[in-house]
């Protein structure tokens, strides 16, 4: 079973550019494209689905989005990011209303938990007991694969940690005794992991810019701005699980040169 992660392609309305220079539509193709390409069972977006959650006209950009993405051909399964709104998203790919947009199903034994850590008006990230309630729901035993937009703990990023995280504390007591092979997240802008609580994080590369590793705290950047960013290839990260191990790949889906014949 091949579960694919995107993250973070901050959908605009069609033609609007991300940052002066990104087209969120035209990415979002490529990398549907690509994941019909490469053929995974299941589809996992670990939010910032769109950016909206500053914007009063947040329903559109998700209409682009709900219509770019329903041409996977796998099952996709969201997860609301900081600049997403719950009832835009929630209402663009079917699930309206304002609850908690998280999901929890098993699959070839693995069991796939999605948690909604939004917490509107703030960037950093939140869990509260009801929402750590899907995960508590899961019976003991067995590995897990959890899902989330934000990463719970800080990960060595001096720009992105400076927007902490509410509630890592009850996630690492909620995770205690389990096996959960990894924390897949977004958010960061970075391809970077972490160990903690027993398991790995792991943020996967944004479908839309990338924040460089080393920008400086928020408190040192001039004006509080980000020094910038970057605009690299695409990259999906793939989640194999062949029944008992995970193994986990990230692949860039354009821009590369090759494969090549080794010479004889
Ligand atoms: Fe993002
Ligand atoms: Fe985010």
């Amino acid at each position: 079973m091949r579960i694919a992660q995107i993250t973070d392609t901050h959908m605009r309305a069609r033609g609007e550019l991300w940052k002066g220079r990104v087209d969120p539509a035209a990415t979002l193709a490529r990398l549907v494209a690509a994941l019909n390409r490469i053929g995974p069972d299941l589809v996992v977006h670990t939010g910032d689905v769109a950016d909206s959650a500053d914007r009063e006209d947040g329903a559109p950009q998700y209409a682009v989005a709900a219509d770019i993405l329903s041409g996977l051909k796998a099952p996709l399964r969201l997860l609301p990011g900081n600049h997403d709104t719950r009832a835009g998203l929630g209402a663009a790919f079917g699930r309206p209303g304002d609850g908690f947009l998280g999901f929890s199903e098993e699959a070839r034994g693995l069991r796939l938990v999605g948690l909604d850590t939004l917490e509107p008006g703030r960037t950093g990230g939140r869990l509260c007991a009801d929402r750590l309630k899907l995960l508590e729901a899961v019976p003991q035993g067995g590995p897990v694969l959890i899902f989330m937009h934000h990463p719970p703990c800080p990960m060595g990023l001096p720009f992105m940690d400076g927007f902490p995280f509410e509630g890592g504390a009850a996630l690492a007591r909620a995770i205690a005794g389990r096996e959960v092979l990894r924390i897949a997240c977004g958010h960061v802008h970075a391809d970077v992991e972490r160990h903690w609580a027993g398991t790995l994080v792991s943020a996967a590369p944004a479908a839309s810019a990338q924040l460089p590793v080393d920008l400086p705290a928020f408190a040192e950047s001039p004006r509080g701005l980000p020094a910038g960013f970057t605009v690299e290839p695409l990259r999906i990260r793939l989640h194999d699980w062949d029944g008992a191990t995970l193994t986990v790949k990230t692949v860039m889906v354009e821009a590369v040169e090759g494969p090549f014949p080794f010479p004889p």
